[in-house]
């Protein structure tokens, strides 16, 4: 049974935890290979051209300008974020930064690499987000960020844990405990058996050391679960 006061999307986004001014919104493209796992400007030059990047709670857009300025017209990209603190010096052509939350934002084309450094942390439904994501990625491409899988709950507070990370592979889905980085490639319909109920602020920090949001979910059976067992 549910016992705490779930926060909406509209009133998490006021939030002083997601507004919070100490957390890192400015990191630059090394910051974004340390924390992705992959060298983003070699992944994008790997990729026919034009490439398209879309990175999710981009902070700033310093590593976004970054990139456009090495790739030039190799490569379209955009980036997200619910605050408008970009600070591009220079904001080249082929670089759209879009003041918009994550939660209903469209996009108007497909990408091959989508990236969300950090940001998951202050999403409600973090799973609703990723199934979104799941539609926005070309065939071929890549999506990677970092997510804390402590942070899905179920409704008498423990962790999803276990069966999460086991719904998650089941839609080729890639979550590495120990880096705490999910990814997966290619374009896909992601269907996880949670039902979003809302969020709380006051989880307190997670393993960045920054307060962050747990999200929480009410588990249904899916048709493939009851299917298995005939
Ligand atoms: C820790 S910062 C990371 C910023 C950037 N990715 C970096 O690594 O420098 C998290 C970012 O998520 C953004 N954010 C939080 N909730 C969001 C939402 N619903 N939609 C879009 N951005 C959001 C915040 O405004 C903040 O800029």
């Amino acid at each position: 049974m549910m016992v705490m006061n779930l926060l909406d999307d509209d009133a998490l986004e006021r939030s002083s935890v997601v507004a919070n001014c100490r957390m890192n919104r400015e990191r630059r493209l090394p910051g974004y290979d340390r924390e992705l796992g992959i060298n983003v400007v070699e992944t994008l030059r790997s990729r026919r051209q034009p490439v398209r990047w879309l990175d999710l709670c981009c902070g700033t857009g310093n590593a976004l300008g970054q990139a456009a300025e090495l790739l030039g017209d190799e490569a379209e990209i955009v980036g997200v974020d619910l605050v408008d603190f970009f600070d591009c010096a220079s904001r080249p052509p082929r670089l759209r930064l879009i003041t918009a939350s994550v939660v209903t934002w469209e996009p108007e084309h497909l990408f091959d690499l989508i990236t969300c450094v950090h940001g998951l942390h202050y999403i409600g439904d973090k799973l609703g987000v990723l199934a979104r994501i799941g539609t926005w990625l070309a065939d071929d491409g890549l999506f990677v960020a970092n997510f804390d899988v402590r942070s899905i709950r179920l409704g008498d507070g423990t962790p999803a844990g276990r069966h999460l990370t086991t719904s998650l592979r089941s839609q080729g889905v890639r979550y590495d405990g120990r880096t705490r980085r999910i990814s997966w490639t290619g374009r896909r319909l992601i269907d996880l058996p949670y039902r979003y109920q809302g969020s709380d602020d006051q989880a307190g920090p997670n393993y960045t050391g920054q307060p962050a949001v747990n999200s929480y979910y009410d588990r249904h059976a899916v048709r493939a679960e009851l299917g298995a067992s005939h």
